[in-house]
């Protein structure tokens, strides 16, 4: 490199002119903070075939990533219904328990078909929302949609399986739009 070239690196923009720098931005200055986003947790779930259309699902929403708990579909994991290999571009992290990876700022929505539940229809959802699915083959457990902050359901005659159920809760929320719980001031 000639001694009149200055690196990539040392143009990169100032963090000290984020928003987020009290000292250079008064109160009232809107963060940057402002971009609403979902995830998905999978609990135990049964099957790679499970995992790979709920993959192709996030991969048509635009879901940051997904998560799951569990051994059962590690012991068999291949993708064969994520033909889009969504896996390489949203990661998909397994983890021992989904109450350790809540991002900050983010709400916790059970979707179970359950009493006590609130109908999808009429549901406003959060800005930034973890989504959490039950198995195949079993339900979210008591513990877990009361450490939610909501527990939606979609009214159906019969349970649909997860990756429809996954599919429908993700329409559901672009169909809406804007609509989430701070409106239009976030992205
Ligand atoms: C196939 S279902 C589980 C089987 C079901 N518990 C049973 O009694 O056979 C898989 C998951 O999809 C979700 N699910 C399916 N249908 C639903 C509905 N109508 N409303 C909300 N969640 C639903 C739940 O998260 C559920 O744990």
């Amino acid at each position: 490199m000639r001694p009149d070239q200055t690196p990539q690196v040392l143009n990169l923009p100032a963090l000290l002119q984020s928003p987020y720098n009290r000292a250079l931005f008064p109160e009232g200055t809107p963060l940057v903070a402002d971009k609403r986003y979902s995830c998905i947790g999978l609990y135990n779930p049964k099957s790679p075939e499970n995992v790979g259309s709920v993959m192709r699902a996030a991969g048509c929403y635009g879901v940051a990533s997904v998560f799951y708990t569990g051994k059962r579909y590690e012991r068999a994991a291949d993708f064969v219904t994520d033909t889009k290999r969504v896996h390489y571009d949203i990661p998909l992290i397994g983890i021992d328990d989904l109450k350790k990876i809540l991002p900050l700022n983010c709400v916790p929505v059970a979707v179970e078909l359950v009493e006590g539940a609130r109908p999808l229809p009429e549901y406003t959802h959060p800005d930034r929302a973890l989504y959490i699915f039950g198995p195949e083959d079993g339900s979210l457990d008591k513990e877990i949609r009361d450490w939610c902050e909501d527990v939606v359901y979609i009214p159906t005659t019969g349970c649909m399986n997860l990756a429809a159920t996954v599919n429908v809760v993700l329409y559901d929320r672009m169909a809406k739009g804007l609509n989430t719980r701070s409106g239009p001031k976030f992205r």
